[in-house]
């Protein structure tokens, strides 16, 4: 390991992706390398389609726009909010309150970009997850360590989740696995 120390900062990465590479278990197809039809825009890069999807394009403004797209709206700030309000059931379930405050903080912060991203969206994240209380109650209830009182909140919260997905129009995503997974909680003390 020490003989590592030698070596510049650029070429520690080299390695690491050497290693990388030699390690992985898919083996490349030789499938030639070109954009999805579904862009037109992409085609108009001058660098040969690469793995350097971001770096190879052709200015900063294309640049920003491929994010932007990567980053996507609400569905994938509401996949993470999904899996994290599970873990919140689980946290709520043990009465670890520190993890439910991790998750429940986390989960605002992903709301709030929501609603940079679909500014449409806005209203109702605010109304109906902030300003009735649903995510401020979740907090207290954790802070206070008070199981029922966390159980109790945690029901209200998954209400305003479903409630915002008919306001939303989205309203049959209320059948997805988390909404089963979380609609109770097993006895005290299992
Ligand atoms: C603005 C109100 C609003 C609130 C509050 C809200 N959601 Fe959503 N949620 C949406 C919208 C809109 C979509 C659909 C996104 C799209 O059309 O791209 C969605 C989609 C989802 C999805 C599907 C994501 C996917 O594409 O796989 C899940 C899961 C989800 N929400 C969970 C939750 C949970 C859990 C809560 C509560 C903690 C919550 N949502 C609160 C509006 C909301």
């Amino acid at each position: 390991m020490h003989s590592t120390i030698r070596l510049s900062a650029s070429c520690l990465l080299c390695a690491a992706a050497a290693v990388t590479a030699a390690q992985s278990v898919v083996k490349p197809t030789g499938n030639p390398p070109r954009f999805p039809e579904a862009d037109k825009r992409l085609t108009d890069q001058v660098k040969p389609a690469s793995n350097n999807w971001l770096l190879d394009a052709n200015d900063d403004a294309e640049r920003f726009r491929r994010l932007q797209i990567v980053a996507s709206g609400t569905d994938i700030p509401m996949w993470e909010i999904g899996n994290r309000f599970e873990e919140l059931h689980i946290a709520v379930t043990k009465g670890n309150w520190e993890m439910g405050v991790y998750h429940l903080e986390k989960m605002r912060d992903r709301m709030n970009t929501s609603g940079m991203k679909r500014p449409a969206r806005t209203q109702n994240i605010e109304a109906m997850f902030f300003k009735s209380g649903a995510y401020q109650n979740m907090h207290d209830a954790l802070t206070s360590k008070d199981a029922s009182r966390m159980r109790a909140e945690f029901q209200n919260m998954r209400g305003v989740c479903m409630a915002c997905h008919n306001a939303e129009n989205v309203g049959f995503l209320n059948d997805s696995a988390v909404f089963k997974r979380t609609e109770a909680f097993p006895p005290p003390g299992r």
